[in-house]
């Protein structure tokens, strides 16, 4: 019996071969049952033959009452399927990208965030969500940057177990609650060369150190489900990586769900070069995804491999009839068991009551989590006294081609987002009573016509205007002349980041410069605001703006949220949770770099790690990096004692922080930890704890952080199956800051 009720036992006694084959096929809904003019599609066909166990995709309630009700009447045992969906950051209500939200650091917020989504998803019928993506990423080059929690593998775990917390509940089967589902299992965030689905090549004590963490938090949370990813960690792809998915996600660390393959991902394992299509089914099978998504690989060849197994001596892949059919118990007990878990044994139409369909529009509740959520998602990098704008600034030239866009402000991912429920910042600023607006869209996003193609693959999201830039330009040029201040948006459209959206040069496209450098020459105050879906180089722009915010793309309140910022109505409180690079060669870019035996500064001014023509006081914004409206003071750091020792003791660190300026503000204190020694080469700091406070204007507070034994373990990995985490006796830094640059230093001591 397992938790809901449900007899799997019995369930898959009375199962035939096929029954339990199907239940491994995931399709996804896209036009429903039928095709039109009265022709069966092939989902249909899959659903009256009972060769299938869960759908992905569906839109609306009714659809899935419809099938639903279709596959418990071809069931004859009457097994309901499963509906999964893509609800990356919120569904209907499209609340900032991930990366934005992660720069919130406010977990509470994103635990929220997620709740809210899975209401929204959960009552169109749906009962598995495909997220939190925990892909720890650190090329900004790679598109899917803008739905990870970004580079550091502490908050990207902290934001795992969160999410998860948010999407399940305390119980997954609980009305308004989904499965959550941590992917891409694993490395997806390193591809080599920042090319999206590219292979990860790793030092393994990387994969332990960086990429496995926020794998492991999901699993503790109690995430119920886990998606393979599409690329080949040190040599192996992931869909047929025994060792990592049964070897270390099952037996090391216990997730006892469900694991789904990505899209096609057991199909692509012949393109990877791993044998014909009935081998490669054998292998993701044995390695564990038990669930085949959109490919039906394992619907057409286990039937042929359950009766004479495989010997593909060119593979070096050899499995028996008998040890594929127990291959295939095995994945179907985890498919009822992940059913069962949602109830669905006991409730097949959860979520799908018959009826009309659900009001899906966004609410005022969701509405004003969203405009909290983007408010607290947006960075503030650099303000020369500009912001919040007073009263002197009435008559505000608003200009670039993101001034009065709506589709682009829901990011990638945004399945269920609608453009009609964004207002363009235009529309923001001109509904604030005393301003004087004039606007001008000054460029195009992009100057390439096949660019902008690419770009409108999922429908229409930036139209090239076809005068001549020139003239564009000098329209904009006279708008800001005239005006106190200008606010120019610039930045991304929304698929220039997300799947297979890498980009050569982490930038603000050429024609977007262009503007920016002509806007800048007029002299008038000038504060930039960038929706982007990636951390971009912003070197030209710092120098060139007075203030500079990072919008990130927020969502549907993303530009209210922008103009609450921009007159102070709130104050920005984000932190970078990837660093911008100075420059858009310079990547891959993170903090918790490695030392080099020959360091800048280090007496070799020439033979240096770094690069010859990055100019040493080129702009990086650093990883934990934001400004707000008050100054905030920080003392030096103490101990309650500087030595310690063994696994138990622990030394209680603090600092106090006074807001020096005239406005409440929200402070995050970083809490970094460096090894200067150890066995192998350690990175220069990493972070391993923060907090949120609030401080009142004039208020001191204090914040403590307990520095452990675990927090200084580290992985050595000289296989994957001898992977361990150690700890040596010695000298610790602790280095607590406002972001992971500017920090006080404390050494401690830690004997054994
Ligand atoms: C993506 C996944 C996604 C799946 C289903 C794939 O292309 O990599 O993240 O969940 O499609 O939409």
């Amino acid at each position: 019996m397992n938790e809901s009720g449900a007899d799997i036992d019995d369930l898959l006694g009375r199962m035939t071969l096929a029954e339990k084959i199907g239940q491994l096929n995931l399709l996804p809904a896209g036009e429903g049952l039928v095709t039109g003019a009265g022709g069966g599609s092939r989902l249909a066909e899959r659903i009256d033959t009972a060769c299938i166990g869960g759908v992905f995709g569906t839109k609306s309630r009714a659809s899935a009452r419809s099938m639903q009700q279709r596959a418990l009447e071809a069931s004859r045992l009457n097994i309901p399927l499963l509906f999964a969906e893509d609800v990356i950051h919120g569904h209907r209500t499209v609340f900032p990208l991930p990366i934005a939200l992660a720069c919130s650091w406010d977990m509470e917020l994103v635990e929220e965030t997620a709740a809210f989504a899975a209401g929204e998803a959960a009552a169109l019928g749906i009962h598995q969500a495909y997220a939190p993506m925990i892909d720890v990423a650190r090329d900004p080059r790679w598109g899917r940057v803008a739905e990870s929690p970004g580079e550091d593998p502490t908050l990207a775990a902290r934001y795992a177990a969160a999410m998860t917390r948010g999407l399940q509940g305390d119980d997954p089967s609980a009305p308004g609650r989904v499965a959550a589902c941590l992917k891409h299992f694993v490395a997806y965030g390193a591809p080599e060369s920042g090319r999206d689905y590219d292979n990860a090549s790793m030092a393994l004590e990387d994969l332990f150190g960086a990429h496995l963490p926020p794998f492991e938090a999901g699993v503790r949370a109690g995430a119920l489900s886990v998606m393979v990813a599409f690329n080949a960690v040190a040599k192996l792809p992931m869909h047929a990586h025994e060792p990592l998915i049964e070897g270390w996600l099952r037996g090391r660390i216990g997730f006892d769900g469900l694991v789904v393959s990505d899209y096609t991902g057991i199909k692509e394992l012949t393109a990877h070069g791993l044998g014909r299509p009935e081998t490669v089914v054998a292998r993701a099978l044995h390695a564990g995804v038990d669930m085949d998504m959109v490919g039906e690989d394992y619907l057409e060849h286990l039937p042929a491999l359950a009766e004479g197994g495989i010997d593909d001596a060119e593979s070096g892949t050899r499995f028996g009839a008998s040890e594929i059919r127990k291959l295939v118990d095995r994945a179907c007990r985890r498919v009822l068991t992940f059913k069962a878990r949602l109830g669905l044994f006991d409730d097949p139409f959860r979520g799908m009551p018959e009826g009309s369909e659900p009001d899906v529009a966004p609410t005022a509740e969701g509405r004003a989590l969203a405009r909290r959520a983007a408010v607290r998602s947006a960075v503030l990098l650099k303000n020369e006294g500009v912001l919040p704008l007073g009263p002197d600034r009435r008559r505000i030239a608003l200009i670039g081609p993101f001034a009065d866009d709506r589709i682009n402000m829901l990011g990638t991912w945004a399945v269920c987002g609608q453009a009609d429920d964004v207002v363009s910042l235009r529309n923001v600023l001109s509904d604030r009573p005393g301003i004087e607006l004039r606007c001008a869209e000054g460029c195009n996003v992009v100057e390439e016509p096949w660019l902008a193609d690419r770009l409108n693959v999922f429908g229409p999201i930036v139209r090239l205007d076809p005068r001549p830039e020139e003239e564009t330009i000098a329209e904009a040029v006279a708008c800001a002349r005239d005006a106190d201040m200008v606010v120019l948006a610039l930045g991304e459209a929304k698929e220039h980041a997300g799947e297979s959206s890498s980009r050569l040069a982490p930038e603000l496209p050429a024609p977007q410069r262009r503007l920016l450098e002509a806007v800048a020459r007029t002299g008038t105050k000038l504060v930039v605001v960038i929706f982007a879906g990636r951390p971009l180089a912003l070197g030209p722009v710092t120098a060139a703006a007075d203030a500079l915010l990072l919008a990130w793309h927020g969502g549907i309140e993303g530009p209210r949220a922008i103009v609450d910022l921009l007159f102070g109505d709130a104050a920005p409180s984000g932190r970078l949770a990837a660093t911008l690079p100075a420059h858009p060669g310079q990547t891959p870019v993170f903090h918790a770099i490695e030392p080099t035996g020959r360091p800048s500064g280090g007496g070799f001014e020439k033979f240096r790690t770094g690069w010859l023509d990055l100019d040493d006081a080129a702009t990086v914004f650093p990883f934990g990096f934001g400004l707000g409206y008050s100054a905030v003071r920080y003392g030096a750091p103490v101990a309650d004692r500087l030595e310690a020792r063994g696994e138990e003791e622990s030394i209680e660190v603090g600092v106090d922080l006074t807001n020096e300026g005239d406005r409440s503000t929200i402070e995050t204190v970083q809490l970094y930890l460096s090894d200067p020694v150890a066995r192998v080469t350690r990175p220069v700091r990493e972070l391993k704890d923060f907090r949120r406070i609030t401080l009142q204007p004039g208020e001191t507070g204090h914040v403590r952080f307990t520095v452990t034994a675990a927090m200084q373990r580290y992985p050595l990995a000289p296989s994957l199956e001898e992977a361990a985490f150690v700890r040596d006796p010695g000298r610790i830094i602790v280095h607590i800051g406002p972001n992971s640059r500017d920090t006080q230093a404390l050494e401690l001591t830690w004997h054994g």
